[in-house]
């Protein structure tokens, strides 16, 4: 029974009892004939999270073909789940599925497996081996920079891709982006596309090996993916040299806390197809929104040039720059605040479960989107506006946890979280120092919710050269 609530729960929630379960109020309907008839795009489910906040508050109930389902917008419930009782949960049925592609990699795993492989992973993200990594991306992003032309239309969500991707190849392989992990992003978008078709069939998995063109596409590509990364295993292997890359890292990492043994080839494959997915498009859409948000704000881009010319002076960035890179720092949390790369996660009860005064049954879904939260007046108010002035370390501190989570959090909260927030700043700052970017006039903007949240459509900017910069420099 729930009792000695935190504040925040000790309101009226109502509740319906079923049996010995206890569930929250919501829609009542046949849930795809809803969707269908209410929001005619029911692949955008942004539209019915928003529906269920508006209609039934921070926690609803659906059922779908069976299964029970809880939208939560409400922050001690969410840190229940990620913090106080990850034991009761595991990854929700769409990212266990991701296994078809990525294996027992640390997204898709879950419970002993997951914990050995992050102790495993763990040391190759620690601070000072990840800051190396700060000169090469401020190399990459000025390269990109110089290539730049005055008056030139560009996307921004492209160029912001193709950066990030060679930064996670250079870190993960000590490799410039060669032939072979171009070939990693095509064979991973073929079977991403393909995978979006597979989640949505029930019991996709044994579904693979059946001789159904699209699936002998999905098979082709990712066994040319697995011998890729298995080859550039080999060559780390045969080297035997920490290259200081993460894959060096990964192979010299051991289990110390149980049998000392390291990862397995499989195991490496898996994780090296994991940081590669979760480590470039994220920090790739985080960026492209901020160049957005930046260039509909002229207030905060004047500030955020200021503090480049302040800081820098015209040299390039360094790590030792970071700390004083705080409203550039600013400008990037409150841009993963209105447009979150990862935009709503999901879990399932492996026993019953309590939450506030509500008890679910074993086998609950659970989502609750960092998007939705993000927006939510109580939390954030006027919450349409960009204002990094919401990341002041006052305004950090005062607020309630679990209202800003880009990151997700407990056990499983993002293993690169400290290396995104330093190719975030160092990007936008090699590149705002040299260049403003403004926004063609009359372009339709909108997000695409898909595994990370894309823009739907390019984002043109036409980079003008900074006064105060080709003064200082050059
Ligand atoms: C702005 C950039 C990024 C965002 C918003 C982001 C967000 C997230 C979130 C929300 C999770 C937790 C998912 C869950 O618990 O269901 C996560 C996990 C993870 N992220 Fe990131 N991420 C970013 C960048 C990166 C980078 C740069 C890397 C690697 C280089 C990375 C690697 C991972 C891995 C391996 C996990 C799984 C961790 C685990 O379950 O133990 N991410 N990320």
């Amino acid at each position: 029974m729930a009792t000695a609530l935190p504040p925040p729960l000790q309101q009226n929630w109502i509740v319906e009892q079923h049996g010995t379960y206890r569930f929250p109020p919501g829609l009542k309907l046949n849930l795809p004939f809803y969707l269908a008839r209410r929001f005619f795009r029911p692949s955008n489910p942004i539209l019915l999270f928003e529906h269920l906040v508006a209609t039934y508050g921070r926690i609803s109930h659906y059922r779908l073909i069976g299964s029970h389902i809880i939208f939560l917008n409400e922050p001690e419930f969410i840190r229940e789940i990620l913090v106080n009782q990850p034991q009761n949960f595991i990854k929700e049925r769409t990212q266990r599925r991701m296994k078809i592609l990525l294996g027992e990699g640390l997204i898709t795993s879950d419970g002993e497996i997951h914990k050995r492989q992050r102790r495993i992973a763990a040391p190759a993200f620690h601070r000072q081996r990840i800051q190396a990594y700060g000169t090469m991306m401020v190399e990459r992003a000025a390269t990109m920079r110089g290539e730049w032309r005055a008056g030139s239309e560009i996307d921004i969500a492209a160029e912001m891709m193709q950066l990030t991707l060679q930064v996670v190849a250079r870190t993960l392989f000590a490799t410039d982006v060669t032939e072979d992990v171009r070939q990693i992003n095509d064979e991973v978008n073929v079977v991403m596309g393909l995978y979006n078709f597979l989640v949505a069939l029930p019991r996709a998995e044994s579904l693979l090996h059946l001789p159904i063109p699209a699936l002998r596409r999905f098979r082709k590509a990712k066994s040319r993916l697995d011998a890729v990364v298995q080859r550039m295993i080999e060559e780390h292997r045969q080297l035997g040299v920490d290259r200081g890359d993460l894959l060096s890292m990964l192979l010299a990492s051991r289990d110390e806390e149980a049998d000392h043994s390291g990862m397995t080839d499989a195991q490496l494959r898996d994780e090296v197809l994991t940081i590669f997915l979760a480590g470039y498009e994220t920090v790739a859409n985080a960026l492209a929104w901020t160049w957005l948000l930046l260039g509909q704000n002229p207030d905060a881009e004047t500030r955020f040039h200021a503090e480049l010319d302040e800081v820098l002076g015209g040299r390039l960035p360094t790590l030792d720059d970071l700390p004083r890179l705080r409203y550039t720092e600013m400008v990037f949390a409150e841009s993963m605040r209105l447009y979150p790369p990862a935009w709503a996660m999901g879990r399932q009860s492996i026993h019953d479960v309590e939450l506030g005064p509500y008890r679910f049954p074993s086998g609950t879904y659970f989502f609750f989107s960092q998007y939705i939260m993000h927006r939510s007046p109580e939390h954030f108010p006027d919450p349409l506006r960009f204002d990094p002035e919401r990341f002041t370390p006052e305004q950090k501190m005062a607020r309630q946890k679990f209202t800003y989570f880009p990151f997700g959090g407990g056990g499983r909260q993002c293993i690169g979280e400290a290396f995104a927030w330093m190719e975030g700043i160092l990007i936008l700052a090699t590149l705002g120092q040299q260049w403003k970017l403004n926004l063609v006039a009359g372009q339709q903007i909108a997000v695409q919710p898909k595994i990370t949240l894309r823009p739907k459509y390019p984002i043109r900017v036409i980079p003008q050269r900074r006064q105060s910069h080709s003064e200082s420099e050059e």
